[in-house]
Protein backbone atom coordinates (compact mmCIF):
# COMPACT_ATOMS: atom_id res chain seq x y z
CA UNK A 1 0.00 0.00 0.00
CA UNK A 2 2.60 2.24 0.72
CA UNK A 3 4.51 2.40 -2.54
CA UNK A 4 0.96 2.74 -4.30
CA UNK A 5 0.94 6.48 -2.94
CA UNK A 6 3.37 8.39 -5.67
CA UNK A 7 5.18 10.48 -4.30
CA UNK A 8 6.02 8.61 -1.59
CA UNK A 9 4.51 10.87 1.85
CA UNK A 10 6.98 10.61 5.26
CA UNK A 11 5.89 7.49 6.57
CA UNK A 12 5.42 6.61 10.55
CA UNK A 13 7.90 4.24 11.66
CA UNK A 14 7.31 2.08 14.74
CA UNK A 15 9.17 -1.24 15.99
CA UNK A 16 6.42 -3.32 16.11
CA UNK A 17 4.54 -2.96 12.88
CA UNK A 18 0.91 -2.13 12.89
CA UNK A 19 0.37 -2.59 16.53
CA UNK A 20 2.79 -0.21 18.38
CA UNK A 21 1.50 2.92 16.71
CA UNK A 22 -1.71 1.23 16.81
CA UNK A 23 -1.70 1.49 20.43
CA UNK A 24 0.32 4.80 21.21
CA UNK A 25 -2.73 6.00 19.06
CA UNK A 26 -5.01 4.90 21.41
CA UNK A 27 -3.65 5.69 24.34
CA UNK A 28 -3.30 9.48 23.11
CA UNK A 29 -4.30 10.11 19.70
CA UNK A 30 -4.30 14.13 19.96
CA UNK A 31 -0.44 14.42 21.97
CA UNK A 32 0.93 11.30 19.71
CA UNK A 33 -0.57 13.11 16.50
CA UNK A 34 1.03 16.49 17.74
CA UNK A 35 4.30 14.46 18.50
CA UNK A 36 4.34 13.33 14.89
CA UNK A 37 3.27 16.70 13.24
CA UNK A 38 6.60 17.66 14.47
CA UNK A 39 8.79 14.67 13.61
CA UNK A 40 7.15 14.16 10.27
CA UNK A 41 6.02 17.66 9.57
CA UNK A 42 2.09 18.06 7.94
CA UNK A 43 1.81 15.41 6.14
CA UNK A 44 2.41 11.81 6.84
CA UNK A 45 1.35 8.24 6.57
CA UNK A 46 0.81 6.16 9.81
CA UNK A 47 -0.54 2.63 10.14
CA UNK A 48 -3.22 2.17 13.08
CA UNK A 49 -3.55 -1.48 13.78
CA UNK A 50 -3.39 -1.90 10.12
CA UNK A 51 -5.45 0.93 8.73
CA UNK A 52 -3.45 3.43 6.30
CA UNK A 53 -4.28 6.89 7.93
CA UNK A 54 -3.13 9.77 5.05
CA UNK A 55 -2.62 12.49 7.87
CA UNK A 56 -2.99 16.05 6.85
CA UNK A 57 -2.88 19.14 8.54
CA UNK A 58 -1.51 21.85 6.68
CA UNK A 59 -3.77 24.76 5.58
CA UNK A 60 -3.95 23.34 1.97
CA UNK A 61 -4.10 19.87 2.44
CA UNK A 62 -6.93 20.18 5.02
CA UNK A 63 -8.82 22.61 2.05
CA UNK A 64 -8.20 19.99 0.07
CA UNK A 65 -10.39 17.39 2.26
CA UNK A 66 -13.26 19.29 3.02
CA UNK A 67 -13.60 20.08 -0.80
CA UNK A 68 -13.00 15.95 -1.40
CA UNK A 69 -16.14 14.59 -3.68
CA UNK A 70 -17.85 11.75 -1.71
CA UNK A 71 -17.34 9.28 -5.13
CA UNK A 72 -13.70 9.96 -4.32
CA UNK A 73 -13.20 10.14 -0.97
CA UNK A 74 -15.98 9.16 1.30
CA UNK A 75 -17.57 10.62 4.67
CA UNK A 76 -19.88 8.04 4.66
CA UNK A 77 -17.78 4.86 4.21
CA UNK A 78 -15.45 6.17 6.70
CA UNK A 79 -18.12 6.51 9.06
CA UNK A 80 -19.34 3.43 8.40
CA UNK A 81 -15.83 1.83 8.91
CA UNK A 82 -15.34 3.24 12.56
CA UNK A 83 -18.29 3.22 13.97
CA UNK A 84 -18.78 -0.58 12.60
CA UNK A 85 -16.96 -1.80 15.67
CA UNK A 86 -19.66 -1.01 18.00
CA UNK A 87 -22.86 -0.86 15.98
CA UNK A 88 -24.52 -3.77 14.35
CA UNK A 89 -24.31 -3.31 10.87
CA UNK A 90 -27.90 -4.07 10.02
CA UNK A 91 -28.64 -0.32 11.57
CA UNK A 92 -26.73 1.10 8.68
CA UNK A 93 -28.77 -0.82 6.59
CA UNK A 94 -31.64 1.36 6.81
CA UNK A 95 -30.29 4.59 8.15
CA UNK A 96 -30.83 7.47 5.61
CA UNK A 97 -28.47 10.38 6.69
CA UNK A 98 -30.97 12.50 4.26
CA UNK A 99 -33.26 12.38 7.00
CA UNK A 100 -31.15 14.30 9.17
CA UNK A 101 -31.77 16.93 6.92
CA UNK A 102 -35.36 16.24 6.87
CA UNK A 103 -35.69 16.61 10.92
CA UNK A 104 -33.37 20.04 11.38
CA UNK A 105 -35.61 22.16 8.76
CA UNK A 106 -36.30 25.20 9.86
CA UNK A 107 -39.34 24.95 11.64
CA UNK A 108 -39.18 21.58 13.05
CA UNK A 109 -35.92 23.06 14.55
CA UNK A 110 -38.38 25.80 16.04
CA UNK A 111 -40.92 23.28 17.24
CA UNK A 112 -38.36 21.21 19.39
CA UNK A 113 -38.17 23.72 21.21
CA UNK A 114 -41.06 22.75 23.74
CA UNK A 115 -39.78 19.42 23.84
CA UNK A 116 -36.23 21.11 25.42
CA UNK A 117 -38.57 23.24 28.15
CA UNK A 118 -40.81 20.31 28.87
CA UNK A 119 -38.21 17.98 29.82
CA UNK A 120 -36.13 20.52 30.34
CA UNK A 121 -38.37 21.26 33.40
CA UNK A 122 -39.28 17.52 34.48
CA UNK A 123 -35.67 16.47 34.97
CA UNK A 124 -34.69 19.76 37.00
CA UNK A 125 -37.51 18.90 39.37
CA UNK A 126 -35.50 15.50 39.74
CA UNK A 127 -32.31 17.67 40.63
CA UNK A 128 -34.03 20.00 43.38
CA UNK A 129 -33.10 22.80 45.28
CA UNK A 130 -29.36 21.86 45.88
CA UNK A 131 -27.02 19.02 45.17
CA UNK A 132 -23.55 18.27 43.33
CA UNK A 133 -23.47 17.30 39.45
CA UNK A 134 -20.82 15.00 37.86
CA UNK A 135 -21.42 17.46 35.12
CA UNK A 136 -20.57 15.46 32.21
CA UNK A 137 -23.00 12.82 33.19
CA UNK A 138 -25.57 14.70 34.20
CA UNK A 139 -26.10 17.15 30.90
CA UNK A 140 -25.72 13.94 28.87
CA UNK A 141 -28.49 12.20 30.72
CA UNK A 142 -30.72 15.26 30.64
CA UNK A 143 -29.97 15.71 27.01
CA UNK A 144 -30.66 12.01 26.54
CA UNK A 145 -33.81 12.43 28.12
CA UNK A 146 -35.11 15.49 26.11
CA UNK A 147 -33.69 13.86 22.73
CA UNK A 148 -36.12 10.86 23.20
CA UNK A 149 -38.92 13.50 23.30
CA UNK A 150 -37.35 14.91 20.69
CA UNK A 151 -37.08 12.15 18.25
CA UNK A 152 -38.93 9.16 19.48
CA UNK A 153 -42.19 11.52 21.13
CA UNK A 154 -43.42 12.22 25.20
CA UNK A 155 -44.49 8.44 25.59
CA UNK A 156 -40.46 7.69 25.42
CA UNK A 157 -39.18 10.84 27.31
CA UNK A 158 -42.44 9.98 30.22
CA UNK A 159 -41.32 8.54 33.69
CA UNK A 160 -42.99 5.56 32.37
CA UNK A 161 -40.11 4.90 29.71
CA UNK A 162 -37.17 6.74 30.01
CA UNK A 163 -35.29 5.13 32.02
CA UNK A 164 -36.03 2.07 29.76
CA UNK A 165 -34.86 3.42 27.03
CA UNK A 166 -31.59 4.72 28.48
CA UNK A 167 -30.30 1.35 29.18
CA UNK A 168 -30.48 0.62 25.80
CA UNK A 169 -29.25 3.13 24.68
CA UNK A 170 -26.08 3.56 26.87
CA UNK A 171 -25.24 -0.08 25.78
CA UNK A 172 -25.21 1.39 21.80
CA UNK A 173 -22.97 4.20 22.98
CA UNK A 174 -20.44 5.03 20.68
CA UNK A 175 -18.39 6.93 23.23
CA UNK A 176 -16.19 4.26 25.00
CA UNK A 177 -15.43 2.12 22.00
CA UNK A 178 -12.34 3.40 21.06
CA UNK A 179 -10.88 5.05 24.61
CA UNK A 180 -11.76 1.66 26.04
CA UNK A 181 -9.68 -1.00 23.95
CA UNK A 182 -10.86 -4.05 26.55
CA UNK A 183 -14.71 -3.18 26.01
CA UNK A 184 -14.02 -3.14 22.28
CA UNK A 185 -12.30 -6.56 22.26
CA UNK A 186 -15.37 -7.83 24.24
CA UNK A 187 -17.89 -6.03 21.36
CA UNK A 188 -15.90 -7.87 18.82
CA UNK A 189 -15.23 -11.59 20.44
CA UNK A 190 -18.74 -11.69 21.24
CA UNK A 191 -19.99 -10.41 17.30
CA UNK A 192 -21.83 -7.55 19.26
CA UNK A 193 -24.10 -9.77 21.60
CA UNK A 194 -24.90 -7.03 24.02
CA UNK A 195 -25.48 -4.23 21.16
CA UNK A 196 -27.88 -6.85 19.70
CA UNK A 197 -29.64 -7.51 22.32
CA UNK A 198 -29.71 -3.52 23.23
CA UNK A 199 -31.25 -3.63 19.59
CA UNK A 200 -33.90 -6.24 20.13
CA UNK A 201 -34.96 -4.04 23.39
CA UNK A 202 -35.59 -0.69 21.53
CA UNK A 203 -37.20 -2.34 18.83
CA UNK A 204 -40.10 -3.74 21.63
CA UNK A 205 -40.36 -0.63 23.06
CA UNK A 206 -40.90 1.07 20.27
CA UNK A 207 -43.34 -0.92 19.12
CA UNK A 208 -45.07 -0.75 22.52
CA UNK A 209 -45.52 2.85 21.84
CA UNK A 210 -46.12 2.60 17.83
CA UNK A 211 -49.02 -0.52 19.16
CA UNK A 212 -50.80 2.23 22.03
CA UNK A 213 -50.70 4.89 18.89
CA UNK A 214 -52.48 2.11 16.96
CA UNK A 215 -55.11 1.47 19.83
CA UNK A 216 -55.86 4.91 20.45
CA UNK A 217 -55.57 5.52 16.79
CA UNK A 218 -53.92 8.65 18.24
CA UNK A 219 -50.69 10.28 16.13
CA UNK A 220 -49.54 13.34 17.32
CA UNK A 221 -47.15 15.32 15.35
CA UNK A 222 -44.09 14.65 16.42
CA UNK A 223 -40.71 12.40 14.74
CA UNK A 224 -41.98 9.59 15.72
CA UNK A 225 -45.52 9.86 13.51
CA UNK A 226 -43.17 11.77 10.78
CA UNK A 227 -41.04 8.60 10.57
CA UNK A 228 -43.74 6.17 10.75
CA UNK A 229 -45.19 7.73 7.95
CA UNK A 230 -42.20 7.82 5.65
CA UNK A 231 -41.20 4.02 6.08
CA UNK A 232 -45.08 2.94 6.05
CA UNK A 233 -45.67 -0.14 4.02
CA UNK A 234 -47.75 -3.18 3.47
CA UNK A 235 -44.96 -5.14 5.25
CA UNK A 236 -45.51 -3.30 8.87
CA UNK A 237 -42.78 -5.77 10.12
CA UNK A 238 -39.77 -3.86 7.86
CA UNK A 239 -41.50 -0.93 8.48
CA UNK A 240 -41.11 -1.30 12.22
CA UNK A 241 -37.76 -2.29 11.37
CA UNK A 242 -36.78 0.99 9.54
CA UNK A 243 -38.28 3.34 12.11
CA UNK A 244 -36.28 1.44 14.85
CA UNK A 245 -33.18 1.83 13.12
CA UNK A 246 -33.39 4.99 11.85
CA UNK A 247 -34.56 6.38 15.64
CA UNK A 248 -31.67 4.71 16.75
CA UNK A 249 -29.28 6.56 14.10
CA UNK A 250 -31.07 10.26 15.13
CA UNK A 251 -31.00 9.83 18.96
CA UNK A 252 -27.28 8.64 18.96
CA UNK A 253 -25.90 11.35 16.39
CA UNK A 254 -27.73 13.72 18.35
CA UNK A 255 -25.85 12.29 21.68
CA UNK A 256 -22.87 12.30 20.25
CA UNK A 257 -20.96 15.98 20.60
CA UNK A 258 -23.69 18.09 22.17
CA UNK A 259 -23.97 17.28 26.00
CA UNK A 260 -20.43 17.08 26.14
CA UNK A 261 -20.10 21.02 24.30
CA UNK A 262 -22.95 21.97 26.60
CA UNK A 263 -21.45 21.02 29.77
CA UNK A 264 -18.14 22.81 29.02
CA UNK A 265 -20.17 25.68 28.87
CA UNK A 266 -21.81 25.22 32.24
CA UNK A 267 -18.24 24.64 33.30
CA UNK A 268 -16.49 27.68 31.28
CA UNK A 269 -19.45 29.63 32.75
CA UNK A 270 -18.21 29.17 36.12
CA UNK A 271 -14.38 28.46 35.62
CA UNK A 272 -14.53 32.40 34.02
CA UNK A 273 -16.52 34.64 36.43
CA UNK A 274 -16.24 37.61 33.96
CA UNK A 275 -17.65 35.56 30.95
CA UNK A 276 -19.71 33.90 33.54
CA UNK A 277 -21.17 37.20 34.18
CA UNK A 278 -21.48 38.77 30.63
CA UNK A 279 -23.54 35.77 29.79
CA UNK A 280 -26.28 35.85 32.52
CA UNK A 281 -26.14 39.38 31.81
CA UNK A 282 -27.41 38.39 28.37
CA UNK A 283 -29.98 35.46 30.10
CA UNK A 284 -31.49 38.52 32.18
CA UNK A 285 -31.25 41.21 28.86
CA UNK A 286 -33.11 38.41 26.96
CA UNK A 287 -36.03 37.87 29.49
CA UNK A 288 -36.45 41.91 29.81
CA UNK A 289 -36.83 42.30 26.17
CA UNK A 290 -38.78 38.86 25.02
CA UNK A 291 -40.66 38.05 28.34
CA UNK A 292 -40.50 34.74 30.58
CA UNK A 293 -41.15 32.50 28.02
CA UNK A 294 -38.23 33.60 25.93
CA UNK A 295 -36.88 30.25 25.80
CA UNK A 296 -40.08 28.90 23.64
CA UNK A 297 -39.44 31.86 20.84
CA UNK A 298 -36.56 31.66 18.14
CA UNK A 299 -36.14 35.34 17.77
CA UNK A 300 -35.16 35.84 21.52
CA UNK A 301 -32.76 33.11 21.07
CA UNK A 302 -31.53 34.41 17.75
CA UNK A 303 -30.73 37.48 19.84
CA UNK A 304 -28.26 35.64 22.07
CA UNK A 305 -24.88 36.11 20.87
CA UNK A 306 -22.69 35.50 23.85
CA UNK A 307 -23.99 32.20 24.28
CA UNK A 308 -23.35 31.71 20.81
CA UNK A 309 -19.51 32.90 20.68
CA UNK A 310 -19.45 30.35 24.22
CA UNK A 311 -20.30 27.42 22.51
CA UNK A 312 -18.15 27.89 20.16
CA UNK A 313 -15.34 28.71 21.92
CA UNK A 314 -15.78 25.74 24.21
CA UNK A 315 -16.43 23.43 21.31
CA UNK A 316 -13.34 24.68 19.75
CA UNK A 317 -11.12 23.88 22.49
CA UNK A 318 -12.48 20.73 23.55
CA UNK A 319 -13.35 18.98 19.82
CA UNK A 320 -11.37 15.73 19.23
CA UNK A 321 -13.33 14.74 16.21
CA UNK A 322 -11.05 12.63 14.23
CA UNK A 323 -12.05 13.51 10.53
CA UNK A 324 -11.87 10.75 7.91
CA UNK A 325 -13.05 10.13 4.17
CA UNK A 326 -12.43 6.90 2.43
CA UNK A 327 -10.49 6.69 -0.90
CA UNK A 328 -12.72 4.98 -2.89
CA UNK A 329 -11.00 5.32 -6.35
CA UNK A 330 -7.67 6.38 -7.40
CA UNK A 331 -7.15 10.02 -6.71
CA UNK A 332 -4.81 13.07 -7.08
CA UNK A 333 -4.82 14.89 -3.33
CA UNK A 334 -3.64 18.38 -3.66
CA UNK A 335 -1.60 19.67 -0.05
CA UNK A 336 -0.09 22.48 -1.28
CA UNK A 337 3.31 22.11 -2.46
CA UNK A 338 2.97 18.86 -3.45
CA UNK A 339 0.23 16.61 -5.13
CA UNK A 340 -0.28 12.92 -4.11
CA UNK A 341 -2.04 9.98 -6.26
CA UNK A 342 -3.56 8.42 -3.00
CA UNK A 343 -4.77 4.62 -3.84
CA UNK A 344 -8.51 3.44 -2.91
CA UNK A 345 -8.77 1.79 0.92
CA UNK A 346 -6.40 4.63 2.53
CA UNK A 347 -7.70 7.06 4.54
CA UNK A 348 -7.12 10.78 4.81
CA UNK A 349 -6.99 12.19 8.11
CA UNK A 350 -6.83 15.05 10.85
CA UNK A 351 -7.59 15.63 14.23
CA UNK A 352 -9.22 18.51 14.74
CA UNK A 353 -7.45 18.87 18.48
CA UNK A 354 -4.19 19.17 16.68
CA UNK A 355 -4.86 21.90 14.53
CA UNK A 356 -7.75 24.21 16.45
CA UNK A 357 -5.19 24.56 19.53
CA UNK A 358 -2.25 24.53 17.28
CA UNK A 359 -0.12 28.03 19.00
CA UNK A 360 -0.10 29.66 22.22
CA UNK A 361 -2.68 31.94 21.64
CA UNK A 362 -5.05 29.64 20.35
CA UNK A 363 -4.59 27.40 23.48
CA UNK A 364 -6.24 30.44 25.73
CA UNK A 365 -10.00 30.43 26.10
CA UNK A 366 -11.55 33.49 24.56
CA UNK A 367 -14.81 34.19 23.32
CA UNK A 368 -14.39 37.12 22.13
CA UNK A 369 -12.53 35.38 19.22
CA UNK A 370 -16.05 34.80 17.79
CA UNK A 371 -18.61 37.32 16.74
CA UNK A 372 -21.57 35.18 17.57
CA UNK A 373 -20.86 32.15 15.53
CA UNK A 374 -18.40 33.24 13.18
CA UNK A 375 -14.75 33.10 13.52
CA UNK A 376 -12.86 36.75 13.44
CA UNK A 377 -10.94 36.67 10.22
CA UNK A 378 -7.69 37.04 11.91
CA UNK A 379 -7.09 33.86 13.80
CA UNK A 380 -7.76 32.17 10.15
CA UNK A 381 -5.36 33.87 8.03
CA UNK A 382 -4.03 30.73 6.36
CA UNK A 383 -7.38 29.25 5.22
CA UNK A 384 -10.48 28.87 7.10
CA UNK A 385 -10.18 24.68 7.33
CA UNK A 386 -7.06 25.06 10.38
CA UNK A 387 -9.72 25.55 12.69
CA UNK A 388 -13.07 23.74 13.10
CA UNK A 389 -16.17 23.10 15.84
CA UNK A 390 -19.10 22.12 13.33
CA UNK A 391 -16.98 21.07 10.49
CA UNK A 392 -16.72 22.59 7.17
CA UNK A 393 -17.82 21.83 3.09
CA UNK A 394 -20.69 19.13 2.52
CA UNK A 395 -20.55 17.24 5.42
CA UNK A 396 -20.61 20.24 7.89
CA UNK A 397 -23.20 19.81 10.76
CA UNK A 398 -26.67 20.07 9.97
CA UNK A 399 -27.46 20.70 13.52
CA UNK A 400 -25.41 23.74 14.09
CA UNK A 401 -28.81 25.70 14.57
CA UNK A 402 -30.41 23.07 16.70
CA UNK A 403 -27.47 23.33 19.06
CA UNK A 404 -27.05 26.85 19.82
CA UNK A 405 -30.72 26.54 20.62
CA UNK A 406 -30.45 24.31 22.88
CA UNK A 407 -26.88 25.33 24.82
CA UNK A 408 -29.02 28.27 25.20
CA UNK A 409 -32.56 27.09 26.36
CA UNK A 410 -30.53 25.03 28.88
CA UNK A 411 -27.79 27.63 30.02
CA UNK A 412 -30.93 30.40 30.34
CA UNK A 413 -32.63 27.78 32.03
CA UNK A 414 -29.83 26.27 34.44
CA UNK A 415 -28.62 30.53 35.24
CA UNK A 416 -32.27 31.60 36.16
CA UNK A 417 -32.76 28.36 38.81
CA UNK A 418 -29.28 28.02 40.25
CA UNK A 419 -26.29 29.55 41.63
CA UNK A 420 -23.16 27.10 40.64
CA UNK A 421 -20.16 27.02 43.05
CA UNK A 422 -17.02 24.75 43.59
CA UNK A 423 -16.26 23.60 40.33
CA UNK A 424 -13.31 21.17 40.66
CA UNK A 425 -11.66 17.92 39.14
CA UNK A 426 -8.80 17.95 36.40
CA UNK A 427 -10.76 20.48 33.80
CA UNK A 428 -8.60 19.87 30.40
CA UNK A 429 -10.14 18.17 27.76
CA UNK A 430 -9.53 14.19 28.24
CA UNK A 431 -6.10 13.20 26.11
CA UNK A 432 -7.67 9.63 25.59
CA UNK A 433 -10.69 10.75 23.78
CA UNK A 434 -10.82 9.81 20.38
CA UNK A 435 -14.21 11.37 18.37
CA UNK A 436 -16.26 14.16 19.46
CA UNK A 437 -16.10 16.63 21.85
CA UNK A 438 -14.42 15.24 24.76
CA UNK A 439 -14.98 15.43 28.55
CA UNK A 440 -12.96 16.52 31.16
CA UNK A 441 -9.21 14.27 31.82
CA UNK A 442 -10.88 13.33 35.14
CA UNK A 443 -14.69 13.39 36.63
CA UNK A 444 -16.13 17.46 37.06
CA UNK A 445 -17.53 18.47 39.60
CA UNK A 446 -20.02 21.41 40.50
CA UNK A 447 -22.55 22.18 43.33
CA UNK A 448 -25.93 23.53 42.79
CA UNK A 449 -28.01 25.48 44.95
CA UNK A 450 -31.29 27.10 43.60
CA UNK A 451 -31.39 30.88 43.46
CA UNK A 452 -33.87 32.24 46.19
C1 LIG B 1 -21.95 20.92 19.58
C2 LIG B 1 -22.59 20.00 18.87
C3 LIG B 1 -22.06 19.40 17.59
C4 LIG B 1 -20.81 19.49 17.02
C5 LIG B 1 -19.57 20.19 17.55
C6 LIG B 1 -20.87 18.73 15.77
C7 LIG B 1 -19.79 18.59 14.90
C8 LIG B 1 -19.88 18.01 13.65
C9 LIG B 1 -18.79 17.95 12.70
C10 LIG B 1 -17.37 18.47 12.94
C11 LIG B 1 -19.25 17.34 11.58
C12 LIG B 1 -18.46 17.08 10.29
C13 LIG B 1 -17.75 15.75 10.31
C14 LIG B 1 -16.80 15.57 9.15
O1 LIG B 1 -16.57 16.47 8.34
O2 LIG B 1 -16.24 14.46 9.05
C15 LIG B 1 -20.64 16.99 11.82
C16 LIG B 1 -21.46 16.36 10.91
C17 LIG B 1 -22.74 15.91 11.21
N1 LIG B 1 -23.45 16.15 12.38
FE1 LIG B 1 -22.85 17.27 13.96
N2 LIG B 1 -22.12 18.22 15.62
C18 LIG B 1 -22.89 18.61 16.70
C19 LIG B 1 -24.21 18.30 16.93
C20 LIG B 1 -24.98 17.48 16.13
C21 LIG B 1 -26.33 17.07 16.43
C22 LIG B 1 -27.11 17.51 17.68
C23 LIG B 1 -26.74 16.29 15.40
C24 LIG B 1 -28.08 15.61 15.19
C25 LIG B 1 -29.22 16.10 15.64
C26 LIG B 1 -25.66 16.21 14.43
C27 LIG B 1 -25.69 15.53 13.23
C28 LIG B 1 -24.67 15.54 12.28
C29 LIG B 1 -24.77 14.88 10.98
C30 LIG B 1 -25.98 14.09 10.46
C31 LIG B 1 -23.54 15.11 10.31
C32 LIG B 1 -23.14 14.59 8.92
C33 LIG B 1 -23.58 15.57 7.87
C34 LIG B 1 -23.29 15.11 6.44
O3 LIG B 1 -22.53 14.19 6.23
O4 LIG B 1 -23.84 15.69 5.51
N3 LIG B 1 -24.60 16.94 14.91
N4 LIG B 1 -21.00 17.41 13.09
Amino acid sequence: MFSMINPAPPTVKDDLPHIGAGLRFAHSPTRYLQALREEYGDVFLLDVFGYQLFCVFSAPALKSLYAVAEEDASFGMATFDMMGFKTPLEIFMDADIDLFYALLVQERVQGYLNSFNKVLAVELERWGDEGELDVFDAVRTLEQRIGFDVWMGSEASSDQYWQKFKVPFDVLSQENAFVNPQATLNTLISNKSEERQALADLHCLIGEIVDQRHQQDCWPDDTLTFLYQRFQSEDEQLTRRKLTHNLVNANQGFLSNLYAAIAWVLINTVRYPEHGERLCSEVDRTRQQYGGDFCYQQSALDSMTFCEQMLMESTRIAQRSLTLRKVMRGIEFDCGGVSYSLPAGIYIATMLSVTNTQTDELAEFNPDRYQGRRLKPEYVEQGKETISTFGHGRHACPAQKFSHNMCKVVLSTLLQRYRFTDLSGDLEPSAQQMGGVSRTAATALLRYQSIP
